[in-house]
């Protein structure tokens, strides 16, 4: 069964149906920049609060950077209020943006407790008011990224999958833990197959615990999803879902993935966290992407310790060099 294929998101048209996911903290410019030498169908960029947006904050348009060669490129917003929602929309699609995502996923205390996020998981009617507003004024696919519910007793994602479709989303994305669970335990492929169940026809894209073909694989079969969208899985493996579009047609991934391979990822990296950032923030991002990096590769333990020490680019540049 070929599980790979072109999807449209409302007019929004894919090369495929694996998209990466927004990180905050991780999928910045430079980050965006080495994933997109592998181009996937789609990506994002970190999430950012609507209310900062409207205000025209300068450090959420900082994050909102993003080149001419990075299209279809998504962003996604948080918050809980219509209007604000609304006004955010239209600022991202002036921005040029090709699809817009609410989140309803940030289980961070500071965004739920004005009813962000996956606080929004507690009033699935609101969910179906900040879509309709945003679709008001907009023309690019709005979508909505949720989790399951806010815990084991409130789970909610096949109700809000309706109400989405309904307000007129044109995807959504379902992370299969609940906001309770954090990070923590599996992702419930069942609650994802719920979701696709109680769609109409909008696309479902199952979220959670995909790190490679075999769990990419195991997504779209246990859930019926029509896409996967890859979260901490891309984090130093900027090339998987072109590894996994290749293993699930039924080929080999282009490269051998050994240290060379990803020393040239890395130097690039550099070089683009050094473009966008002072010292000081590079030399914090790369340590953490150095890892990140050579997490499948051997003998990592003293080499990652050694990294984390790292005083200086130079220093940090030598250690990759002379691994
Ligand atoms: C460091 C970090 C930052 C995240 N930032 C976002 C974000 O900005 N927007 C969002 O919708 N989800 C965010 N998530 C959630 C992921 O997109 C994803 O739903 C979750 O990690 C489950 O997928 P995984 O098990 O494949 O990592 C974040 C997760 C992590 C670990």
């Amino acid at each position: 069964m070929n599980f790979i294929k072109p999807l449209q998101i409302g007019t929004l048209k894919l090369k495929n149906n694996i998209a990466f996911s927004p990180l905050a903290g991780c999928t910045d410019l430079p980050y965006r920049r080495v994933v997109n030498l592998y181009r996937p169908a789609l990506f994002f960029c970190e999430m950012v609060k609507m209310d900062a947006l409207t205000r025209h904050d300068k450090g959420t348009y900082r994050i909102l950077s993003y080149t001419h060669d990075m299209h279809p490129i998504g962003a996604q917003i948080v918050g809980s209020k219509p209007k604000l929602a609304r006004e955010a929309a239209k600022i991202i699609e002036d921005l040029g943006f090709d699809i817009i995502d609410l989140n309803c996923g940030c289980p961070v205390d500071k965004v739920t407790k004005d009813c962000g996020g996956s606080g929004l998981l507690k009033q699935p009617n609101l969910i179906g008011e900040i879509l309709s507003e945003m679709l008001s004024v907009v023309k690019i696919p709005v979508t909505c990224k949720i989790r399951v519910g806010w815990d084991d007793q409130n789970i909610v994602a096949p109700q809000v999958t309706r109400i989405a479709e309904e307000a007129g989303a044109k995807a959504i994305f379902v992370h299969g833990r609940t906001r309770e669970q954090g990070y923590k335990g599996l992702a419930n492929r069942q609650l994802i197959k719920a979701c696709v169940d109680a769609r109409k026809v909008m696309p479902v894209f199952g979220n959670g615990d995909i790190f490679d073909t075999e769990s990419a694989k195991d997504m779209f079969v246990t859930t019926g999803c029509d896409g996967i969208l890859i979260s901490r899985g891309t984090l130093g493996a900027p090339w998987i879902a072109s590894l996994i579009e290749a293993e699930l047609s039924g080929g080999n991934f282009a490269h051998p993935i050994d240290d060379d391979f990803i020393k040239d990822l890395l130097e690039k990296h550099f070089a683009y966290s050094k473009s966008f950032n002072d010292d000081r923030k590079t030399l914090v991002d790369m340590r953490k992407v150095t890892t990140w990096s050579y997490k499948t590769r051997p003998q990592i333990a003293e080499f990652r310790d050694r990294v984390n020490e790292a005083k200086t680019l130079d220093q940090l540049t030598a250690l990759i060099n002379t691994r």
